[in-house]
């Protein structure tokens, strides 16, 4: 990775963090926060909506006078938010102008896997990759990142994220105005060097780097200016492998509306929210006049959630228009239950070995799904730290003790040290034996370290037709 024109600051060798970490000063949290730009092209004659993303290197002013080299999609830092319907064709045209070679995986999103953007999907510095796909799914907050395999960590850690917001006609009754009173909050930890640099190497240390600077949608020291008594915040962890234990300073209470698959079937009332690396979240807050409030991150004691820190102030208007109540159900999918008899498979998270003993092999497939399936997935995380599980394609439900699906739709999981977790996991309909789908640890330094897996999904009957290592090219 390294010789990677103009990101000089980036490379090994520049000297320790000790020497050069620049130790951030306290927060006013007062830069207006960036609102990612909406990227949603009208459908064309042929009924196909048509998405263009450049990949490149830029600079980024994240403190004042002092320019970083950021990494961005259409823009030197994170993407524009892509927004779609259920039903709609989508044309993707994605140039890499890096340096070297990337992919872009659609997180959260149910399609074939020749057009999930995994590490077999990779596109050579100068190429561009032309996937295409019909949404169809719940409307749900997704997102958009590399996956290049074993350098996932350095390109989402430089900057390259975005949102891939899904609407369905059911989401009516909440807040949609994108940037007045449904907001993105890109949430990622940075350590800067006293050059403004991206500090050093993320691959250090057990998780890689837990940075002492927020930013959020790449604002540092963000503040929001509320206009309406109601806002939806669309959360989504895009951190290395920070884990956000979410309140408010005043504890005020909040809505949970939406989990990563899409909408709850009801809101809960809490006044915390967990998020780890690759999760989403969809709140209903409520604001009075003249509120000034932050939201902060505090330590749970975890090895991926170290310190208490401000995230972003938010500034309500002496007059504020008014929004509607959040209702009382919400439209989001049925649970997902499995049926009697359904095929439990164990994956054990083990370290160094990856999963089941395994580190990740690209020319292995791991396991064979039948399209449709429901299955139970039982994740043992045997190790001393935090790691989370997160399969491509899918939607789950974590199951409670007594085997019920508990919670809203996901498709990443926190897994605490020593503990299993069970879920009931939704397969999708794409009959491929050669592409695979990707399942891993989504604390990045660990997927690019082998704790990654591989399936496909096949036409039931059809398993013994299916090659046990990757056949395709690429
Ligand atoms: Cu968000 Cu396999 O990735
Ligand atoms: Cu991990």
């Amino acid at each position: 990775l390294s010789g990677a024109a103009g990101t000089a600051g980036l490379a090994a060798g520049c000297g320790s963090d000790a020497e050069h970490h620049l130790a951030p000063p306290p927060l006013d949290l007062s830069t207006p926060l960036r609102i990612p730009p909406l990227l949603h092209p009208a459908p064309e004659p042929d009924g196909v909506r048509r998405y263009e993303l450049i990949m490149f290197v830029g600079q980024s002013a994240l403190l004042p006078g002092k320019p970083t080299t950021t990494w961005g999609f259409n823009g030197s830092y994170l993407g524009p938010t892509l927004r779609a319907s259920r039903g709609d064709k989508v044309a993707m045209t994605v140039r890499n102008a890096l340096p070297e070679a990337s992919t872009v995986h659609w997180h959260g999103m149910r399609l074939p896997a020749a057009m999930d953007g995994g590490p077999h999907q990779l596109i050579p510095a100068g190429t561009r990759w032309t996937p295409t796909w019909t949404v169809d799914q719940p409307a749900a907050t997704t997102w958009y990142h590399p996956h290049p395999h074993g350098a996932t960590s350095q390109h989402v850690y430089r900057g390259l994220a975005g949102l891939f917001l899904i609407d369905d006609d059911q989401d009516a009754e909440l807040p949609t105005a994108y940037g007045t009173d449904d907001i993105p909050l890109i949430l990622q930890d940075k350590k800067l060097t006293d050059r403004g640099q991206l500090d050093g190497d993320p691959l250090k240390g057990p998780f890689g780097i837990l940075g002492d600077r927020i930013l959020v949608n790449g604002t540092y020291n963000p503040c929001f200016a509320v206009t309406t008594t109601r806002v939806r915040l669309r959360l989504l962890n895009a951190s290395n492998a920070r884990m956000y234990h979410l309140a408010f300073t005043d504890r005020r209470r909040f809505h949970l509306i939406g989990t990563d698959g899409g909408l709850l079937t009801a809101p809960v009332d809490t006044d915390t929210l967990d998020l780890t690396p690759g999760e989403r979240a969809e709140i209903l807050v409520e604001f009075a006049p003249g509120d000034n409030v932050v939201l902060r991150t505090l330590d749970r004691g975890l090895d991926i959630a170290t310190g208490d820190l401000d995230l972003i102030r938010f500034v309500a208007a002496a007059d504020l228009r008014p929004a509607p109540e959040p209702p009382a159900i919400l439209p989001g999918p049925a649970p997902i239950v499995p049926p009697d008899g359904a095929r439990v498979r164990h994956f054990t998270l083990s370290g160094r070995d990856g999963i089941n003993g395994r580190p990740m092999d690209m020319s292995r497939i791991d396991e064979v799904v039948p399209v449709n399936a429901v299955e139970i997935w039982e994740i043992e995380n045997s190790t001393d730290t935090s790691h989370n599980f997160h399969i491509h394609e899918v939607a789950f439900q974590v199951l409670d003790a007594a085997g019920r699906p508990t919670g809203g739709h996901k498709d990443t999981v926190f897994t605490p040290a020593r503990t299993t977790v069970r879920l009931a996991v939704r397969f999708g309909p794409f009959d491929d034996p050669v592409e695979p789908y990707m399942y891993h640890c989504h604390l990045l330094r660990h997927e690019d370290a082998g704790m990654m897996g591989q399936f496909v999904t096949i036409t039931p009957g059809t398993e013994h037709a299916v090659p046990r290592s990757y056949a395709g090219v690429g």
